[in-house]
């Protein structure tokens, strides 16, 4: 039988779960691929840490990426270092020696990926990254695969497992947010910088891969505009339900045609949506298709062994397109359309407004806003507390149009406390 030589890189939760996987499932893994997948080499950062997720023999262990990227036993390699520096120099070693590559770092792919498949393609080598977006849920092979006779006119999603855990659980619980992120940190959702996930980066490195494979276009991930769930509040959360939502970190894609909008932020989400029941570290990414319509991928987002699965999906698929004599084609970026200015997308808003309780407050919020064109559904006052909260609920707006009124407002002699604004999905 033949032997696919893997190369990992990082024996962190992802690597440790790659051994644990290959090693329970290798009998069935054998069967399915008529191929035996063997691990030959590991590097880490520290081969004397003492303990680690998953045994393994000490011998596989080393710190010498370029050695081992060239060895001629290493068919594969799989990085699962993260982060951009080391990770593309060890990426693109692995390409030059022509080795394929299975990545799970979303951080390279939406900052450097035009490079790497560049070079992939020059070297005839795959870079497959199925665990990059959504951890275990298979949406890349579904986008590249699952639609490819169809087109894809808007994503919604929920792809940071962290954040999602964290607004879950302090909607549940109210317990405090920091206690929460060291949960997720403990489990192993949270990416090595947890300001990545809490601040929003990781969800736009994400949705920059989602939307170039959906919309066919060359991504610029940091123009994407972006905040994260580290701006809501407690008080947030208990106004959401109260209105029937519920706040949930969501990535937004939609084709425009010559542009495409691209955001990243907590939203609003109407409480008998399906994305609202997605909790805990679980991702869910809501399509809408010209052909299909609507559809829902759902699943763990994070975690060990859902990550590890994504990864070891990956190598079968690499090791099955090894025995093919001709390499079927990649799907890559064939534009570089411009996203849509943030003051140019049109949604729906929730405001909160700390303000003197006097008269004539809410006609000033309320003149101001009208205008500049920003439509209100639903005010409530909330006057348990000097400065009160007045809290206001918009029809659809332009964002350029609420932000001049909420700088307007922000300098009203009444106002107290700056807006906070929280995007209503609808
Ligand atoms: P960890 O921090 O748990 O593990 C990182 C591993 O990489 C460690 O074994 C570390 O070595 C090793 N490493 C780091 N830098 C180097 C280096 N310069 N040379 C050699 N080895 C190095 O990370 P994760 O496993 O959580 O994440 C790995 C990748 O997977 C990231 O890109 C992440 O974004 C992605 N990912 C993670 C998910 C998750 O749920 N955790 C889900 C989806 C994707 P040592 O052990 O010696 O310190
Ligand atoms: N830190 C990431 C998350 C890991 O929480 O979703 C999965 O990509």
């Amino acid at each position: 039988m033949r032997t696919i030589g893997v190369a990992l890189l990082g024996l962190g939760h992802v690597g440790g779960g790659v051994v644990k996987l290959l090693a329970e499932n290798a009998a069935a893994i054998e069967a399915r691929l008529g191929a035996r997948i063997e691990v030959r080499a590991i590097a880490v950062r520290d081969p004397g840490k003492g303990k680690r997720v998953v045994d393994v023999d000490k011998a596989l262990l080393t710190t010498d990426i370029d050695a081992v990227v060239r060895r001629p036993d290493i068919d594969l390699v799989c990085e699962l270092i993260g982060g951009t520096t080391e990770a593309k120099a060890a990426v693109l070693a692995a390409i030059a020696a022509g080795k394929h590559v299975v990545t799970a770092n979303k951080a390279l792919l939406a900052e450097h990926g035009a490079e790497v498949f560049a070079a992939a393609d020059a070297a005839g080598v795959d870079v497959y990254y199925e665990a990059a977006v959504c951890g275990g849920v298979p949406i890349i092979r579904v986008l590249r695969e699952g639609l490819a006779s169809d087109r894809v006119e808007q994503l919604w999603g929920i792809v940071n497992g962290t954040s999602n855990y964290i607004l879950s659980t302090m909607t549940e619980t109210r317990r405090a947010f920091g206690d929460i992120l060291k949960d997720a940190q403990q489990l192993g959702y949270a990416e090595a910088d947890p300001t990545l996930d809490v601040g929003g980066g990781d969800a736009r490195h994400k949705l920059a891969i989602l939307a170039s494979l959906c919309f066919g276009s060359a991504i610029d991930c940091d123009a994407i505009a972006m905040d994260g769930i580290d701006t809501v509040e407690p008080i947030d959360l208990d106004y959401a339900e109260k209105f029937g939502f519920v706040v949930k970190p969501l990535v937004i894609a939609r084709d425009h045609g010559a542009q495409i909008e691209a955001r990243v932020h907590p939203a609003f989400v109407p409480a008998n949506w399906l994305l609202a029941d997605v909790s805990g570290a679980k991702n869910a990414v809501y399509v809408q298709s010209y052909a299909l319509g609507p559809s829902l991928y759902y699943g763990a987002g994070a975690g060990m062994l859902p990550t590890a699965m994504a990864v070891v999906s990956d190598i079968i698929e690499i090791s099955r397109n090894m025995a093919m004599t001709t390499r079927p084609a990649r799907p890559r970026p064939r534009e570089a359309r411009p996203l849509m200015p943030l003051a140019d997308i049109r949604a729906r808003y929730y405001l909160r407004f700390g303000v003197h309780d006097q008269p004539g407050v809410l006609g000033q919020l309320a003149t101001v806003l009208g205008a500049h064109r920003v439509s209100i559904q639903t005010v409530v006052q909330d006057a348990d507390r000097e400065p009160v909260w007045v809290v206001v609920l918009t029809h659809e707006a332009r964002e350029g149009d609420v932000r001049a009124a909420l700088a307007e407002i922000d300098r009203l002699p009444a106002v107290r406390e700056r807006a906070r604004v929280i995007r209503i999905a609808s």
